[in-house]
């Protein structure tokens, strides 16, 4: 199947009262287990790159090749969209002309007035091209490429505001945190989400820094509007814990264990099993 923008792909997921898992690839190993997962789940998924993410794998015609290829290679049928995740002005126009169909332009550490005339454009330019448009506003804290939120509350006039230029979703600073949540954190701002909700009528919200968010909180979110779920740092961890238990236990120093098809297999079976266990919470398994 041919990849597709995320607009049908979250408004059928915001009707449905379930979210699309975004997963974060960084490398071909990265792709390939996201791509099987979603194909198991039979679920709809996003596949996303930080701009600093698709630098490392070469750039984003190669991340488009490579998702592209994967999609025809493996028979995956289930729906896919390739999205820029965390693009600045100049990413997002970029990520448009090499066929992403999807991409955030993120400008909520602009001035507010210059990130809605930015994300203005994006969204001419991409809608132009049949890509879907995601905006930010109110950081989200942690880190993310560099990109550092102090995790605050959006705004709900603001966000009515970027949502009424014709976005297709909207991330909005809710208290969630990219990365690993303190001991102490308060947890997600459901009456702040109730308010963006209710004054953007309808438009499929996105909760990124899903890493460590609990279930109950996940679920709670998605009843308030939350369509599209972004998820990195955990598979991340999964990667690096079960490669670690391979070289510690000396397996790559037994037979031919070196071999990177085999020393990354079990780091790359982690992140399917985390990727379909996120697929099942967001409920968005047989979604296809
Ligand atoms: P985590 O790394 O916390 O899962 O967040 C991912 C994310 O929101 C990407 O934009």
């Amino acid at each position: 199947m041919a990849l597709v923008s995320a607009t049908q792909m979250l408004k059928d997921a915001r009707d449905g009262k379930y979210a699309v898992g975004a997963f974060n690839t960084n490398n071909l190993e990265w792709t390939i287990a996201i791509l099987q997962s979603a194909q198991e789940m039979n679920a709809p998924v996003m596949i996303q790159t930080s701009m600093g993410a698709a630098k490392y794998m070469g750039g984003y015609k190669v991340c488009k090749a490579i998702v592209t290829n994967l999609i025809e290679s493996l028979g995956i049928t289930v729906p896919v969209a390739l999205h820029l995740d965390h693009g600045d002005y100049k990413a997002a126009l970029e990520c448009i002309e090499v066929g992403y169909t999807s991409v955030m332009f993120d400008g909520s550490h602009l001035p507010f007035e210059e990130n809605l005339e930015k994300a203005a454009d994006v969204v001419a330019k991409a809608h132009a091209k049949g890509v879907s448009v995601e905006s930010e506003v109110g950081s989200i804290g942690g880190e993310e490429d560099g990109i550092i939120g102090t995790g605050e509350l959006a705004d709900p006039i603001e966000c009515k505001k970027i949502a009424d230029l014709g976005i297709d979703f909207l991330a909005a600073g809710i208290g969630n945190i990219h990365g690993a949540y303190p001991a102490d954190w308060a947890g997600l701002s459901f009456s702040t989400l109730k308010e963006i909700n209710e004054i953007t009528a309808g438009i499929p919200l996105v909760l990124h820094g899903g890493t460590g968010i609990p279930e109950e909180q996940i679920k709670k979110a998605i009843a308030l509007g939350v369509a599209k779920i972004n998820v990195n740092t955990e598979c991340q961890w999964a990667f690096a814990e079960a490669t670690r238990t391979y070289v510690e236990s000396g397996k790559d120093k037994i037979g031919k264990g070196f071999d990177p098809r085999q020393l990354l297999g079990p780091g790359t079976a982690a992140i399917k099993a985390v990727v379909k266990e996120k697929i099942e919470w967001f409920g968005s398994s047989n979604k296809a």
